[in-house]
Formats: structure tokens, sequence, C-alpha cells
């Protein structure tokens, strides 16, 4: 029993949606508490996929009860189409009143800045989470309460010209006529307003103080998870600014929103190798035919936006300081499949900064993380297929010894182990580094 939160330790992408699955088993709540729809989650059960933006991974399950906290930027369209799923999944669902609003008009400002960044661009999910979380800091947000009068809506756009300066930024970045798959029109204020009340009056009655329905479970002693977005090396403070997202993605973001500290587990989700989608460094990308191998064989593109993955070699370097700022006290690491019979593999276990190795660089600005080249250790890999392993003593020895070294440079145990997709494709372990 107890609060379970799941956090990507790397930058995103690592298989939250499939841990958070697993930990809903035995569990009464699923929480989501920071991010927005620029989340995409998986979950593969019997070979079935749903990739989840914005409901918690719960909402599949039947009876679950699923809460949307007060941290996440909610993106109404997509609210909307993943409530019919928890519906006719039999979950149930809370958003609470406060959830900032994204709205379409953020989502232009989003787009129109990175097309004017040109080379410097971010490579954001365009899902206006910059802009909107922007404007939750400025204090002026619409909050998911807001969407239940029409009258309150637009004192909130008007107040202070708040929805014509939005509109302002977008024509001064040059912003796009429309938003995909919308047909309002961005600019216009009272489309706008029309669109808030139409979802108001579909979220109205799933509406509640996500809070003190969090605390009362976790009071009940109830097993509740806190599913984490994004990645702690993504982070708005930790990451690599400016290529980082806009909210806390590690276990200080259940604190910042929910106000609940204790936690039984931090479960730090890391693949077998390292992506990235989107622009910044990446020490230990590989931008040849390894890394395509990797993309192919682990099927690395975005579930959000269908990007291709940057991908490349493991960075304990930079994993052991995502458990460390993260929180994290246990690892699941998940695609070990993908990298069986892949010959040699090898690990990023220090940064080279003028000829001199530095195993403990710190703080993972972007500064530190641009000028790091990567220091290799080789690592026999194995052959054959580990996907029908179902106990640590199936696996190949030199597939456990690869996970010894990453619990040792990590510094937590490794606690479970991915070996495919589907819900069961997993190996529940005990690693100690
Ligand atoms: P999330 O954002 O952290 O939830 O991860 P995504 O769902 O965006 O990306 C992870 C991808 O890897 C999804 O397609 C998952 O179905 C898949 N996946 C998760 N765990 C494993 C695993 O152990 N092996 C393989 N081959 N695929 C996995
Ligand atoms: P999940 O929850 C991977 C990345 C974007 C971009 C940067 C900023 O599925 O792991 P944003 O739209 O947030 O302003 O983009 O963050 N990014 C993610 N990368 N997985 C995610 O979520 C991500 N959410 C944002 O690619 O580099
Ligand atoms: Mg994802």
């Amino acid at each position: 029993m107890g609060t379970t939160v799941v956090v990507g330790a790397q930058w995103g992408d690592e298989g939250k949606g499939k841990v958070v699955d697993r930990y809903a088993a035995t569990a009464q709540a699923v929480v989501r508490y920071q991010g927005g729809a620029n989340a995409g989650h998986t979950l593969v059960v019997g070979g079935q996929k749903t990739a989840l933006h914005l409901l918690p991974s719960g909402i599949v399950r039947a009876g679950m009860e699923n809460f949307v906290g007060p941290g996440v930027l909610f993106d109404c369209d997509v609210g909307a189409a993943e409530l019919a799923i928890a519906e006719r999944c039999g979950a149930k669902v809370f958003l609470d009143h406060s959830a900032p609003i994204v709205l379409p008009i953020h989502r232009i400002i989003d787009a129109a800045r990175e097309t004017s960044a040109g080379g410097n661009a971010i490579g954001t999910t365009k899902r206006g989470i910059g802009p909107a979380a922007s404007d939750f800091w400025l204090r002026r947000s619409l909050s998911l309460g807001d969407l239940r009068v029409p009258a309150d809506i637009r004192a909130v756009l008007t107040e202070g010209g708040y929805f014509a300066e939005l509109c302002a930024i977008a024509r001064q970045h040059g912003g796009p006529a429309t938003v995909p798959d919308m047909e309002l029109d961005p600019y216009s204020l009272d489309a706008t307003i029309a669109w808030c009340a139409e979802h108001g009056k579909r979220f109205a009655p799933y509406l509640q103080d996500t809070r003190k329905m969090v605390w009362g479970l976790i009071d009940h002693d109830a097993e509740v998870v806190f599913e984490g977005a994004q990645g702690v090396l993504l982070d708005t403070y930790h990451g690599s600014r400016p290529y980082t997202t806009s909210s806390s993605c590690t276990a200080a973001g259940v604190s910042m929103s929910f106000g609940v500290y204790q936690f039984e587990r931090v479960v730090g989700v890391t693949k077998a190798y390292a992506t990235r989608v989107g622009g910044g460094p990446f020490p230990t990308e590989l931008a040849d035919v390894l890394g395509e191998q990797l993309r192919e064989r682990g099927h690395e593109y975005g579930t959000t936006t269908g990007r291709p993955r940057r991908c490349g070699w493991l960075d304990t370097v930079a994993l052991r300081h995502a458990c460390r700022v993260g929180g994290v006290t246990e690892l699941v690491v998940t695609k070990l499949d993908v990298l069986s019979n892949f010959g040699a593999l090898a690990t990023c276990d220090g940064y080279v900064f003028d000829g001199v190795v530095e195993t403990n660089p710190g703080a993972l600005t972007g500064t530190v993380l641009r000028g790091a080249r990567p220091h290799l250790r080789a690592h026999a890999g194995w052959e054959g297929d580990v996907t029908e392993a179902r106990t640590i003593d199936a696996l190949p020895d030199t597939a456990v010894r690869y996970l010894e070294h990453i619990a040792k440079s990590a510094g937590v145990p490794v606690s479970g182990i991915g070996i495919g997709a589907d819900r069961d494709a997993f190996i529940p372990c005990t690693i100690v580094p």
C-alpha cells in the first residue's frame, strides 16, 4: 500500500505508460500531475495498442479512479476524446477545477515561435505547452472550473486585454491562421468563448477538488500511482534549457501541485539505450547506421508527433543525475529486447572535457551537455530472443551483466525489466547497485 511515483529518467518516452499500467493493476487510483497533451503514453494489452496524451493510463481499467490534477495543462479537445475512452472502459475520471486551459491561440503561438526561431527551434510538440505554462505562472489562465459559465470565460479572457495580447503575440511571430484539426478561428474571442463553453458542459460532471480526494485516498492508505510525463532531463529546472519542457518532471512535481511529500517509492523509467526527440544536446547520439538500427528495431517514432527519435547509447552520467534530482529510488529498464543481436554495446560512463574525464559533472545545464564528449565503455552483447523470458534467470548472462552495470552506475536498484511492449512482457527483479 502507499504512493508510487513513476517518472521518466531520460528525455521522455522511456515506457512510463507501460510501467504505470503495471502498478495500476493493484492500485485504486492513477494521477496525472504535470505536463499536458505533449505526453504520449503507450499501453499494449493483448497486442492492442492505446496511446494516451492527457488522461492517466488507468483509464483503460474498469472501476479505476483517474485524476487530472491542478498542475496539468488541460487541452480540451484531447481531454474530450480521452474521456470517451474512459467511459467506454468503465473507468472513473475526476478533473481538477483549477487545471489551467491550453487555448487554441496558445497552440498558434507555440507553432509560430518555433517557425520564427528557425535553426534555434526547440522542437516542441506544438501543443501550446510553453505559452499556456507562461500564462499559468503569470496568474492569468482560464481554468477548467471557469468553463461552466460563459460570462466567466469572457471575463477572464478580456481582463487586462489577455486574449487580445495573445493574438498580438501570435501575429508578431507570423502565426498560422488555423490550428491543425480545428475548425474554429483561433484569433476570434467569440469563437474561443463558444469552444470553451461547449467543452465546459461536457466536463462539468467530472469537476472535483482532486487534491482533497487524493489526500483522502492517501489518508486511508489506498494505493495511488502518480504518473509523470516527459522525463527528468526535460525538466524546466534540471534540463538543458532552453531545450526542456515547461513543467516539473521530477517527483517534486507531485509535491508542487498536490502538496504530497511522502512516497513509498519513486520509480525512474529508463530505456536500455537513449533517445531524445526535438532539439538540444545529446552526448551519446549515434548519428550513423547504429543510431538508425536502434530507431528501426525500437520503433523510435514519437507517439504524439510521429517524429523520428534521435537514438544513442545509454548515458549513465545523465541517468545518475536524473535519479538524484528526480528523487528516484528504483529503476525499471525498458526495451532490453531491442539490444538483442546488436553486437557489442556501449554505455557512456563519463564526459570528456578538454581531454579530462569527468564522472560527476554536477548540474547538466545546456552548456555542460553541449561541451561533453562521451567516454564510452564497451559491453558484450547477447544473441537470441529475450522477449519470452519472465525471470531474470532466463536472460543471457551478458544481459544481466549489462543491467548490473546500469544499477551500479545509477546508484539505485533495478526492480523491473521490459522485454517487449505488451503489458505482460516484464520481468520483476532486484538488481542491487
Ligand atoms: P512513455 O511516453 O514513457 O509512456 O513512452 P512511449 O509510449 O512514448 O514510448 C515507449 C514505446 O516503447 C511505446 O511504443 C511502448 O509500447 C514501447 N515499449 C515500452 N516498453 C517496451 C519494452 O520493454 N520493449 C519494447 N520493445 N517496447 C517497449
Ligand atoms: P512523454 O510523456 C518526449 C519534448 C519535445 C521538445 C521539448 C519541449 O511521452 O515522455 P513541449 O511541447 O513540451 O514544449 O516540447 O520537450 N517533449 C517530449 N519528448 N516525450 C514527451 O512526453 C515529451 N514532451 C515534450 O520534443 O523537445
Ligand atoms: Mg511518450
